[in-house]
This record gives structure tokens, C-alpha cells and sequence, in this order.
């Protein structure tokens, strides 16, 4: 099985669906530790409810990025994790850390990359106009959202969405495409080399699997 370190910030919805799946027997992973920047967050209490060892490690009490990101590594190191998971984690890794885990660390972003890098990507998909929006789940690399796509799912624009109701569309989304990244990660079938993201040794397109 794949060792697995989810790092999360908030409700931790994904790495619920991870848990889920694992539980479900469709995912061959085991979650091995998860591990928060902020305390008190609801996904703390899904790793305790499913009984998987959580930490949290504010990133507040470092004098600096690169003391907070060496602590990180470090604490991830000892649970050995085959790939690395980022599910809602919401701080930018220096490239020291990034390269460490270079190929075997994943992150969702709630956009159609590389449109709407960064933050209130529901937003801006709506003051753009865009009849489309989405996610995409990709490699960790230096650029910030930027890694090669692994897989992408597209979802329509409503009239009459706000930032919430098209939010929790991506969501529903979110949940069934990171699971199955995971899944193709932890059977050998997604891998990066030089820079790209491939699926059964066959370069994905530059949107991922869609
Ligand atoms: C997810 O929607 C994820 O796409 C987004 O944060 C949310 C976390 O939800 N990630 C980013 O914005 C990364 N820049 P969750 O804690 O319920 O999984």
C-alpha cells in the first residue's frame, strides 16, 4: 500500500473523500499522518474520528517560511509517505520543500488551470463570465499552481450562481476526481518525468485527463 501524508488548513472535505474511498476499499493507500497549519480545524476531527494520527503545525509560532517548511518536512518525513497530498492547504511551500517532494506530491485547485491561479477562483470564474469552471488536480512543482495537470473536471456555470453555489459544484467534483488521482498515483499509473505529468507512461494533455 501507499503511504500517504495529507496536509490540510480548514474542513478537510477532501481528505474526507480520501478516507472514504479507503474505507471503501477502492483506494490502496494507507493515510498514514495528517497534518494541519491550524489548529481547531474540522478536518483535524475527521483524521481523529477515522482514527488516523493528526498533528497541527501553526505556522504562526515560525519566525519564517523556511523555518515553518523545514519543521514541515521534517514532521512528514517520519511517517516515510510514498506521496505527499495537499487537500485545501492554503500556503505557498518555498522551493526547498517543493523539490523535495518533487513527482510525488499532489494538490487540488479549485480552478480550470491555468486560469485562475491563487485565491477566489469562484470569483473571478463569475465577474469573467465564464459559462465553465472547475478543478484540476496536478504535480506540486516550484510556479505556484502550476505543476503539470493530472486530471481536470469541468463543471457549467448557472445563471443566478454566486461564489457559494458554484463553489459547492466544484466541490461535488472535487471529491470524485482527487480520490481517483490518488488512486492512479498509488497503482504506479500516474507518474511526472521531466516536468510532465503522465498517465500509464502516455504524456496527458496539458489540461490532465479530463
Ligand atoms: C477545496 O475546495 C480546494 O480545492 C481548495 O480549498 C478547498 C479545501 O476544502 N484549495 C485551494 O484553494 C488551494 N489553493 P476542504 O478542506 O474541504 O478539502
Amino acid at each position: 500500500t501507499t503511504r500517504v501524508v495529507v496536509l490540510i488548513s480548514g474542513s478537510g472535505s477532501n481528505l474526507q473523500a480520501l478516507i472514504d474511498g479507503q474505507k471503501a476499499g477502492s483506494l490502496p493507500v494507507e493515510i498514514a499522518c495528517v497534518i494541519s497549519n491550524r489548529p481547531g480545524v474540522r478536518g483535524l476531527e475527521r483524521a481523529a474520528e477515522a482514527g488516523i494520527e493528526a498533528l497541527t503545525l501553526d505556522h504562526k509560532s515560525f519566525a519564517s517560511r523556511e523555518d515553518f517548511d523545514t519543521e514541515l518536512a521534517q514532521q512528514i518525513d517520519q511517517y516515510r509517505p510514498d506521496l505527499v497530498v495537499l487537500a485545501g492547504f492554503m500556503r505557498i511551500l518555498t522551493p526547498e520543500f517543493t523539490q523535495r517532494y518533487q513527482g510525488r506530491m499532489l494538490n487540488i485547485h479549485p480552478s480550470l488551470l491555468p486560469k485562475y491561479q491563487g485565491l477566489h477562483t469562484h470569483q473571478r470564474a463569475l465577474d469573467a463570465g465564464d459559462s465553465e469552471h472547475g478543478v484540476t488536480v496536478h504535480f506540486v512543482t516550484d510556479e505556484l499552481d502550476g505543476g503539470p495537470a493530472a486530471i481536470q473536471a469541468v463543471v457549467p456555470v448557472i445563471p443566478g450562481d454566486d461564489a457559494a453555489s458554484l463553489a459547492a459544484r466544484v466541490q461535488q467534483q472535487e471529491h470524485v476526481i482527487y480520490p481517483l488521482a490518488v488512486q492512479w498515483f498509488a497503482e504506479g499509473r500516474l507518474t511526472m518525468t521531466d516536468n510532465k505529468a503522465l498517465l500509464d507512461s502516455e504524456p496527458l494533455p496539458a489540461c490532465g485527463y479530463q
